[in-house]
């Protein structure tokens, strides 16, 4: 990179000029790794669902939609000062999980005009785009309009809500070639094989798509130096072997460069020397930032043979310290006039949307997996002891006990202490599922359905008799991830690599505070430890169960014959199954029937804080 990027420049104080929402807290001055640039750069975003606003309690991820605009800004003005081409990317999932984007009615009536401010290069749709019908509506009237050309969707068709007719929700692929460095690429846009979108989208399997003419039209093309796989995929999944496996068949030596997401991790696969992908977390924690050198290019092309492309990959935190650090700027010169517009657009939409209306207050953080799901801090236990059984009670079933059964993936984030607002409710309980129940199970079978349901995906998949195909889903998506759990157990991180000289804050100058290391990703990927941007200490994460389970009405005393088995509506098809197992002989989704109608479990959540955490203790 140029010579000039490490040049301190003096500023007065940090709090100066800034960008983050008025609520947002300071980053902390942390140590860094640069960024290895090369003749191609990417910023990825995944699974943003919703957080354009940033993290508002944690300074590590507090830079929000209009910093990144920045930021993109600003690195595209230095891959072009040196001839490069930097190119940004989203894989979807964009929407539900945040009160800007929930709390508005329809839903994603502010986000999408804070979305299209920033340039996008290339995006896919994610699952939560498909799950209802007005969203996927949304997304083909909207957001594809809004970044037409860019918008890729190579499995996903959608019933034209004014046609009728089964159209692709977005084009199929793209060839282009990058404007510095004339690099041709052809681009695809994926969703991994998801099956519980709703009937107007179809799916198409990945391994189905890579049959089609006109996927393998474009894989046949001879004049490519790069093939870019953007998609809603995990980076390591079936899916994107198959796609890779189809591209190598023809093309043994180009180069391919994958972007996934889903599981919300950190991480970066090698297929094999020529080809990488790279996942880059959830809810704007991450901005992952990819190179590649010693490409070919329309002008200067390399024998097949001699193509050796070197792949660099960097998971910056989402914080104005990184944002300056990594582009030498200061809080006067960092932020781009869009970008101060965009932070001041999500300013006024989370006031318009009363994001910040206090519920009450958090007397101690409560963790999803930073504890064991058992522990007094532990968000799971707290539904388990006192929200569910408190709270849950149908009127049409006075007295009668109930064993509530809640998939773990139904809450998406922790709980600092700290204030509980509207916008919190979202981001703890963003899905709108309410409950349903079935009458008077024995007990004993009741608990075997939730052993069932916590035992090993295996045991439902392997079902011969099984009513569909489920892909296992309850636990929250980070734990899917099984290779970075355990990975992030037992690996020593090593920052006596970090040349700690060349980390002064240029936004600092000679008043550079003490770097300070604090909990965070300490990612170890197939290119090593060394990817996360930022030094942290490591965090321990423990593995929670799919489902737990609440026993209202219960005294102490008596365990009941009978429960109503009150489950959360979204996992009806899993709970069908495991009745089955556990030999309940009942079809579940003709007898069961709705519980506490119109109330959801974020609505359980609400009350309960409403009721027993007020501010003024
Ligand atoms: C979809 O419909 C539901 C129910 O009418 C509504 O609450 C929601 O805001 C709609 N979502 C969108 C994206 O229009
Ligand atoms: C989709 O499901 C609805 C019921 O939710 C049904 O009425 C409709 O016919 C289905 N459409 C298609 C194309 O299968
Ligand atoms: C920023 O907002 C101002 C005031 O609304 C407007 O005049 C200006 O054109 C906007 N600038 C950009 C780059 O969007
Ligand atoms: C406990 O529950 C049993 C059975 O429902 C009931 O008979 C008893 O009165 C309850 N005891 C108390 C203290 O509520």
């Amino acid at each position: 990179m140029p010579s000039g990027r490490n040049i301190l420049i003096i500023l007065s104080a940090l709090a100066a000029v800034q960008a983050i929402q008025p609520s947002a807290p300071d980053p902390i001055a942390a140590p860094l790794r640069d960024l290895k640039w090369g003749q191609l750069n990417f910023l990825h975003t995944t699974d943003t669902h919703g957080w354009l606003a940033g993290h508002l309690q944690e300074p590590s991820y507090s830079a929000d939609w209009g910093d990144y605009v920045s930021f993109a800004a600003r690195m595209r003005e230095i891959a072009e000062a040196d001839g490069q081409d930097l190119l940004v990317i989203d894989t979807g999932d964009r929407v539900e999980g945040n009160g800007l984007y929930d709390s508005s009615e329809p839903k994603g009536l502010y986000i999408s005009e804070i979305l299209r401010q920033q340039h996008i290069d290339v995006m896919s749709s994610g699952n939560h785009e498909l799950y209802k019908k007005n969203t996927s509506e949304a997304e083909f009237l909207t957001t594809v309009p809004n970044f037409q050309g860019h918008y890729l969707a190579s499995n996903i068709d959608i019933f034209d809500p004014t046609t009728g007719d089964l159209v692709p929700l977005a084009q199929r692929f793209k060839k282009f070639t990058t404007e510095n460095q004339g690099i041709r690429i052809v681009a695809f846009g994926f969703l991994f094989d998801f099956t519980m979108n709703y009937n107007n989208t179809v799916v198409q399997p990945v391994e189905e798509t890579i049959k089609e003419s006109w996927f393998q039209g474009a894989v046949h093309d001879q004049e490519v130096d790069l093939f870019l796989v953007v998609g809603h995929v995990p980076v390591r999944s079936k899916e994107y072997d198959d796609v890779f496996n189809a591209i190598r068949a023809s093309h043994p030596d180009t180069p391919i460069q994958f972007f996934g997401g889903h599981y919300h991790i950190r991480d970066c696969a090698r297929y094999d020397t020529k080809a990488y992908g790279l996942a880059s977390g959830r809810f704007m924690e991450t901005i992952g930032f990819m190179s590649i050198d010693g490409l070919s290019t329309k002008d200067n092309q390399l024998r097949p043979g001699l193509i050796s492309p070197v792949f660099e990959r960097r998971y910056i935190d989402n914080n104005l310290f990184s944002f300056h650090y990594h582009t030498g700027l200061d809080g006067s010169t960092f932020p781009t006039e869009r970008g101060l517009n965009v932070s001041r657009l999500i300013q006024q939409s989370r006031s318009t949307l009363q994001l910040d209306e206090i519920y009450g207050c958090i007397p101690q953080t409560l963790w999803m997996s930073r504890s064991p799901y058992t522990a007094a801090n532990s968000i799971y236990a707290w539904l388990q002891k006192q929200v569910l059984p408190e709270m849950l009670n149908d009127e049409s079933r006075p007295g009668k006990p109930a064993l509530a059964i809640v998939n773990t993936g139904a809450i998406r984030f922790d709980l600092f202490k700290g204030q509980f607002t509207r916008d919190s409710a979202y981001i703890v309980s963003p899905f709108t599922s309410g409950f349903r129940y079935l009458k008077d199970v024995p007990y004993d079978k009741a608990t075997l359905i939730l052993e069932v349901l916590n035992k090993q995906p295996k045991i439902l998949t392997a079902s011969r008799d099984s009513i569909v195909s489920l892909p296992w889903s309850l636990a929250p998506p980070e734990q899917a991830a099984h290779h970075n759990l355990e990975n992030s157990r037992d690996v020593h991180h090593d920052w006596s690599m970090l040349d700690m000289s060349t980390n002064q804050s240029p936004m600092y100058g000679d008043a550079s505070p003490r770097l300070e290391v604090v909990p965070g990703y300490t990612t170890t990927d197939d290119l090593g430890a060394d990817g996360d941007d930022t030094a942290h200490s490591q965090i321990n994460f423990y593995q929670v169960p799919n489902c737990i389970d609440a026993l209202t009405v219960n005294n102490g005393t008596v365990i009941p014959e009978t429960v109503d088995l009150v489950y959360v509506d979204f996992i009806e098809p899993y709970v069908a199954l495991a009745a089955k197992y556990a030999g309940l002989n009942v079809d579940v989704p003709r007898e069961s029937d709705v519980y506490m109608p119109s109330t959801t479990l974020t609505d359980l959540i609400v009350h309960w804080v409403k009721d027993h955490w007020s501010c003024a203790a």
